[in-house]
């Protein structure tokens, strides 16, 4: 390969700015790291957050999310990515380009979730017969047709818990089913937290009994983080009890983007749960944590050494893992994709699939 001296990415210029494409010199590979050129990028809410919301974002900063973008050159929105080497996977043959861009990210999420959040072992390699002292505790992913809920129900199941309860659409519900959820249900109906505790009560007293504590769902993913959509009624409907820990996807979302408005976020938790429950909050006994992907190789040398490079590329190897289903996201130019994804994303239109998008007009 050629390098090139200068490459386009696509940069904030600010909040509710349209987007910029600018020439940035192509980064030589320094230490431990290597160049490559980027066939296809996802987008994902994090972009729309960044882009309407000002999360996380300074002006000129490229776009793109990647689970420890913090320089500018290990961005994934440009032709050419230079990072090290340990955060690339190689692609098995069984997998496209555009299946693989739909990965990375969320499945990264999931075994950060599990082992930094709710304390779940992410044992690997897994050994041959291995069952989770946890196998029988109920787990609600909440928001399971989202893409961090596709990916928990995934590797929860492969690991051995068999009681994994998924809300969401009806129009999913068969297709999560799929992916291992043992029952789903419709967010949106009323009595939802009625329906998730009476199928998990049953689910305990057909297992062992559950060992995660007193509460009937002691283990909770909140894919969504929306204050009012998810983590509301988790906390206040009950499903969340006594010794129940909830992780959240930060950031909390406040207000929603929209086309003529402006988002709202919190990066604390605890503290947005305590805005819910009011005064009972400190003696509900539910933990609330909120979840932060971006330090999950601080957070484990295991998964540093091994996630990207070893254990993605063989989850999907051995069909463990199914890519997200994905619609392609057409434009004349990186920018135009990349706005027009953000345009999807703003006006609601993302409902169980990833938008992935050429980095490339060659
Ligand atoms: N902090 C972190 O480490 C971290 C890491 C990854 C992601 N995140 C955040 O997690 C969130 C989800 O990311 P994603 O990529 O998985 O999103 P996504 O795939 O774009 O999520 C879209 C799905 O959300 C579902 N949804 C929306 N509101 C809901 C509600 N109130 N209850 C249940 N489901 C609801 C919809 O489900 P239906 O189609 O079923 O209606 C839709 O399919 C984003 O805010 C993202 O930034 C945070």
């Amino acid at each position: 390969m050629t390098t090139p001296r200068t490459h386009t990415a696509v940069a904030v210029v600010g909040a509710r700015q349209p987007l910029e494409a600018i020439r940035v010199p192509t980064a030589s590979p320094e230490a431990d790291e290597i160049l490559i050129r980027s066939q296809f990028t996802a987008s994902t809410p994090l972009d729309l957050h960044r882009a309407d919301g000002g999360l996380l974002q300074q002006p000129g900063d490229i776009f793109g999310s990647t689970t420890v973008g913090v320089k500018p050159r290990y961005r994934a929105h440009q032709e050419y990515v230079t990072a090290p080497e340990w955060m690339f996977g190689k692609i098995p043959e069984n997998i496209t380009a555009e299946e693989a861009a739909t990965v990375p990210e969320n499945l990264i999420t999931v075994f950060n979730t599990m082992a930094t959040d709710l304390g779940l072992p992410t044992r690997w390699p897994k050994p041959e017969g291995y069952v989770p002292s946890n196998a029988d505790d109920p787990i609600l992913v909440w928001g399971a047709g989202s893409s961090v809920g596709q990916f928990a129900l995934q590797v929860l199941r492969w690991y051995g818990y068999r009681h994994v309860l998924a809300t969401a659409s009806p129009s999913h519900h068969e297709y999560l089913r799929g992916l291992g959820a043992s029952a789903c249900f419709d967010y949106r109906d009323a009595d939802v937290a009625e329906k998730v505790l009476a199928a998990a009560s049953e689910m305990a007293q057909h297992g062992n009994g559950g060992k995660g504590g007193s509460a009937v769902v002691p283990f909770i993913i909140d894919c969504i983080g929306s204050r009012n959509g998810s983590l509301g009624p988790i906390l206040t409907k009950k499903i969340a009890q006594p010794s129940s820990v909830v992780a959240v996807m930060l950031p909390v979302i406040l207000t929603h983007a929209g086309p003529d408005q402006a988002p709202e976020y919190a990066m604390d938790a605890p503290e947005v749960a305590r805005s819910l429950l009011g005064p009972g909050a400190e003696s509900s006994g539910v933990t609330v944590k909120g979840v932060r992907t971006f330090f999950v190789y601080e957070n484990s040398p295991l998964f540093k050494a091994k996630l990207p490079s070893e254990i993605m590329p063989a989850l999907l190897a051995q069909g463990v893992v199914t890519p997200q289903r994905f619609r392609i996201v057409e434009g004349g130019s990186i920018l135009e994709r990349e706005e027009n994804a953000l345009r999807q994303m703003r006006e609601g239109g993302v409902s169980g699939v990833k938008l992935v998008w050429r980095t490339s007009d060659q």
